[in-house]
């Protein structure tokens, strides 16, 4: 987040003004170095070359990465705006956006910064993409009024492209209608209404109309149109509740005209819809039919079978030294010899009966189709606690997600004690009293225990890492129950940076240590690697008998993190999935997420959600939920509970998925299934929504004409012949194909 000013007050909405008075600047003079000096309004830079502040240095002849370059724009700012302007609090300046990360200097003064200088205190870090809008208090603003005014920019780039980009400089006062505000809410009853508040923050009265229509993207229908004359104090608000269809994408559109001007302000919002048909009442298996466990080691499975609850699980051949839970469908036990175990798991209820033929494989491989589960990072970051965890594990069994597969519940950073015990155990800190009782319960639910630690000194979190203490540190997860370490390269960072040959094999000294003692336990413990893609980790990944590893840094809930985590850096990955061994493109950004007590709706949209959800199932990827679960609405339930679309995730050939089409902002990727049949996410990524003449690909794909197709969030058979599709912008249309 970009760090505020005193100066600044308020951050502004994207609710600009037509027609009021805007100075607008695009050109800077600009050279490349670093200096102070160049902050200041007496300099001379008339020798120094111009440039386009809208378009990336790059794009005008330099290219300058880990440097800096400065642009000066003169401008004069006339008296009469502010003295025409009905607000004299402040003034606003929409800047360009700095590309990595920068300085903003009016006149010699600090008013802006984003991101992090790499003589800063917490050191570099881009915010390449960060807005740059300041309002300065008016009495306190550092401007020359009717005369030349410098605005400096101090950009450093790290890699391509870099420097000032997107608009241009645009100064004005704000307007009577900056003080309005959008917001929209959905309530569920037995008509969805989605309702839009309209806020005034300035103080004057706000006059106007505001008119709500709810429209279907897809034909361009409107469906509805509501009417209303406001008339706002300060501090007020309006609301216009509208209904509209929750089972398919409805846009809700609001236009304020401001009575006096006739300025109108536009914003659209798309409402969360369902695409998942609600699970039969009559029991479902929902699960790959295989499970891997190394001979000897405690077998912990809970059978993911949706329906009624209460259900009766029986079996017949269940082999000898396995037990089956006849309530939870939770599979206990342990086989000592290598093998398949085949039998038959039934699971019966007021509505019906159900069968699977299951096996248990008894031999080196764990983990046979990737992790499903839930970690505590994404949501509650660093204030995770016992009670937290076990309220996520509780969600996930009684809203029914463990009905689909959702097994693992992992802590994350900040379980730890400062200190280590005065025996070198590794000790909690007193929000987990109970290790070994949180692992006792969840086992005895059939779920599995996940934790985290770091190779290094310190977690991430700034917590006790492993180092000097990997074997103890093993023993002490076996004593617990735990099923799962993620480990964290971090805090070995300050161990790395004392190596003389930073060879490949330095980056897998650490890794290889821990494995070396997990696998002295007793027990199958997922070995999860976390160093962000470093060295390849991909390509040995598996020598360290990883069962996945990050490929990239932290997932945060934007399109930008989401787009580049998941498009751009795993598309070839492909290669090194397979039964065992993942690519974990970090954790889901669905649901209530926050890196903190403060938690918030994810902030992508709802098609953005139905694209993470069907790239990671494509993707083969780790699927741990992000969310508090506690929170859980029917919106991200349906996201992680359709069983057709996990049916993909969890396909037994285990194969990751690729890119097989790239057409301008329109991808197909496809992942080839165990039944002969191929996976598509057909993905719109551009920020206007299409029509997709799929047949236009089909050949493309090379697989053969069509021969049956299945829209797999709908779950509804498709004609093979009407290939035309509506995809939103940021969205995707997921489909089952099989060739002839
Ligand atoms: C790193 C990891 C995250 C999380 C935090 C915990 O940033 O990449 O997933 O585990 O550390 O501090």
């Amino acid at each position: 987040m970009r760090k505020r000013f005193a100066l600044l007050l308020l951050a502004l909405t994207s609710l600009t003004l037509a027609g009021a008075q805007t100075i607008t600047v695009k050109k800077a003079a600009f050279q490349k170095g670093d200096n102070m000096e160049w902050s200041k309004p007496s300099f001379d830079d008339s020798k120094w070359q111009q440039m386009d502040v809208t378009r990336n240095w790059d794009d005008q002849g330099q290219v300058l990465n880990n440097a800096f370059g400065w642009y000066r724009v003169h401008v004069t700012i006339p008296k009469s705006i502010a003295d025409k302007a009905e607000q004299k609090e402040t003034i606003l300046f929409d800047l360009p956006k700095m590309d990595d990360a920068g300085e903003v200097y009016l006149n010699g003064k600090l008013i802006g910064k984003t991101g992090g200088l790499p003589g800063d205190k917490g050191g570099y870090r881009s915010a390449w993409n960060a807005p740059q809008s300041y309002a300065l208090k008016l009495n306190e603003a550092p401007i020359n009024w009717d005369a030349d005014n410098v605005l400096a920019f101090r950009v450093y780039n790290a890699g391509e492209p870099g420097g000032l980009f997107d608009t241009p400089v645009t100064i004005h006062m704000p307007h009577r209608t900056d003080g309005i505000s959008f917001a929209f809410s959905e309530q569920r009853g037995k008509k969805d209404l989605c309702t839009v508040t309209l806020g005034n923050s300035y103080p004057v009265t706000q006059k106007g109309t505001v008119v709500v229509t709810v429209s279907d993207p897809e034909t361009g229908a409107t469906l509805s149109t509501t009417k209303k004359s406001v008339s706002l104090k300060k501090d007020k608000t309006v609301a216009v509740p509208v209904a509209y269809d929750r089972s398919k994408m409805n846009a809700i559109n609001v236009t304020y005209t401001d009575g006096p001007s006739g300025l109108q302000l536009t914003k659209s919002y798309i409402p969360k819809y369902i695409l998942t048909p609600p699970a039969p009442l009559a029991p479902r298996f929902n699960n790959a039919p295989v499970f891997g466990v190394r001979p000897g080691s405690p077998v912990i499975y809970r059978f993911p079978v949706s329906g009624e609850r209460p259900m009766k699980f029986t079996s017949s051949n269940l082999p000898e030294g396995l037990t089956l839970n006849a309530e939870n469908g939770a599979l206990g036990g342990k086989l000592e010899r290598r093998g398949n175990y085949t039998f038959t798991v039934t699971a019966e209820n007021a509505h019906g009966k159900a069968s699977q033929e299951f096996t248990v494989r008894v031999g080196s491989q764990i983990a046979l189709t990737p992790p499903m589960g839930w970690n505590s990072w994404n949501c509650w970051g660093l204030s995770v606690s016992q009670e937290r965890v076990m309220s996520s594990a509780q969600a996930i069994i009684d809203k029914g997600l463990a009905d689909y597969g959702y097994c693992y519940i992992n802590v994350d950073d900040a379980w730890e004690a400062r200190e280590r015990n005065a025996d070198g155990t590794i000790a909690v800190n007193d929000k987990f009293p109970d290790m070994k009782g949180l692992g006792d319960w969840l086992h005895a639910n059939g779920l599995k225990f996940g934790i985290y630690s770091s190779p290094g000194d310190y977690t991430c979190g700034g917590y006790l890492g492993s180092i000097d203490h990997e074997k103890q540190d093993a023993e002490s997860y076996n004593s617990w129950g735990v099923d799962y370490l993620k480990y964290d390269w971090c805090g070995y960072g300050r161990e790395f940076d004392k190596e003389k040959d930073k060879n490949t094999a330095a980056y897998v000294r650490p890794y290889l240590l821990m494995e070396k003692y997990l696998r002295e336990q007793p027990r199958d413990i997922f070995y999860s690697l976390c160093q962000y893609g470093m060295a390849n980790v991909w390509e040995w990944g598996e020598f360290v008998d990883a069962n996945s590893w990050r490929t990239t840094g932290d997932i945060t809930d934007t399109w930008a993190s989401m787009y580049n985590i998941g498009f751009v850096r795993q598309a070839k990955l492909y290669p090194y999935a397979k039964p065992g061994r993942w690519n974990d493109p970090d954790m889901l950004i669905v649901g209530k997420v926050g890196w903190s007590s403060n938690l918030r709706d994810s902030r992508l949209t709802p098609d953005e959600q139905y694209t993470h959800i069907t790239l990671w199932t494509i993707l083969a990827a780790n699927m741990l939920i992000g969310c508090d679960v506690s929170q859980i609405d029917d919106f991200t339930i349906g996201l992680l509970c359709n069983n057709e679309v996990n049916a993909v995730h969890q396909d037994i050939l285990g194969k990751q998925g690729k890119p097989v089409v790239i057409d301008g902002d329109l991808q197909i990727w496809e992942r080839e299934l165990s039944d002969g049949s191929y996976a598509l996410g057909i993905f719109n990524l551009g920020s206007e929504n299409q029509t997709v003449d799929f047949g236009k690909y089909v050949k493309q794909l090379e697989h053969g004409s069509l021969k049956s197709l299945r829209d797999l969030w709908r779950q509804q058979d498709l004609s093979t012949s009407e290939l035309s599709y509506f995809i939103p912008t940021h969205g995707v249309k997921y489909v089952k194909a099989s060739f002839k």
